[in-house]
């Protein structure tokens, strides 16, 4: 669990520099970081310059804040995100998402790449995440509550802002919604894990988001949280092998999905 006075710390390194508040935050995923080139007026701060932030090392993670307009809204962006395998405690992943509440943002939008368990998607698609299973065994919240950022044991029954789900839903740019299964990887699920993972419900199933929107919660964040799907992962016979390579093409095509669906929906909230 974070403080706020680490919070603090982090928002006055990169106040200075960052201009006016912003309103909306994001968090992008894996190959997803291409949508911070279309943020104009943008200044970009690695993650390294911002006081106790933890510096990403996934692949496809550049680890910078950029923040700008974005469709005629204000906006933060973290491009490389945090992750539970790189060995970062879910508190440490969890700061980003305090540090754009701290500067400004009342709604954070989170995109991942995440496998298919639902047989009827396909890679390349972008589905609207209605709800998660974290699986991580990890929890941001985990130690001493400090109630300057949120209350002790967050509701967590609409994790995901309804309003913002219709608004998406209602553009008809997304053709799925589901939901998402968070594991700690880095090794990829069984097909045995991945039948059970379908059993319980789950449409997607991917390495982060779990952590940052528990946070985001806490922090009263409204969140919309948006899968690319990359890879088929239904663990059934025709199961086919993964590649890192494959999830980030594919990642790539989804982008350009979201990033048509933000250029909608932006203007709108
Ligand atoms: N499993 C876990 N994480 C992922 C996957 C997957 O199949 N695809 C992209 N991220």
């Amino acid at each position: 669990m974070t403080s706020v006075a680490r919070v603090e710390a982090a928002r006055a390194s990169v106040a200075a520099r960052l201009g006016d508040p912003v309103e909306i935050g994001l968090i992008l995923g894996s190959g997803l970081g291409e949508l911070a080139e279309a943020v104009e007026d943008a200044v970009a701060v690695p993650f390294g310059e911002i006081a106790g932030m933890p510096v990403s090392t996934a692949p496809g993670h550049a680890g910078r804040l950029v923040v700008g307009r974005l469709h005629g809204r204000r906006v933060a962006l973290a491009q490389g995100r945090l992750h539970l395998y790189e060995g970062w405690t879910a508190g440490e992943i969890a700061l980003p998402v305090y540090l754009l509440r701290a500067l400004g943002a009342r709604r954070l939008i989170v995109t991942n790449a995440a496998g298919a368990l639902n047989a009827d998607f396909a890679p390349g698609e972008v589905m609207l995440i209605e709800d998660h299973l974290n699986l991580t065994g990890a929890n941001p919240l985990t130690g001493r509550n400090d109630a300057g950022l949120g209350p002790r044991f967050p509701d967590m029954s609409r994790a995901y802002d309804t309003g913002l789900r219709a608004a998406v839903w209602a553009t008809g740019l997304v053709e799925r919604r589901g939901i998402y299964a968070g594991i700690a990887g880095p090794s990829l699920e069984t097909s045995a894990e991945r039948r059970w993972l379908r059993s319980t419900g789950a449409d997607a199933v991917g390495m982060s988001t779990v952590i940052e929107v528990i946070a985001a919660v806490h922090a009263g964040l409204a969140v919309l949280g948006l899968s690319a799907i990359t890879n088929a992962a239904t663990g059934g016979p025709d199961q086919a092998p993964d590649t890192i390579e494959e999830v980030l093409a594919q990642a790539a095509a989804a982008g350009r999905r979201i990033e048509a669906l933000l250029a909608r929906l932006l203007p709108e909230l």
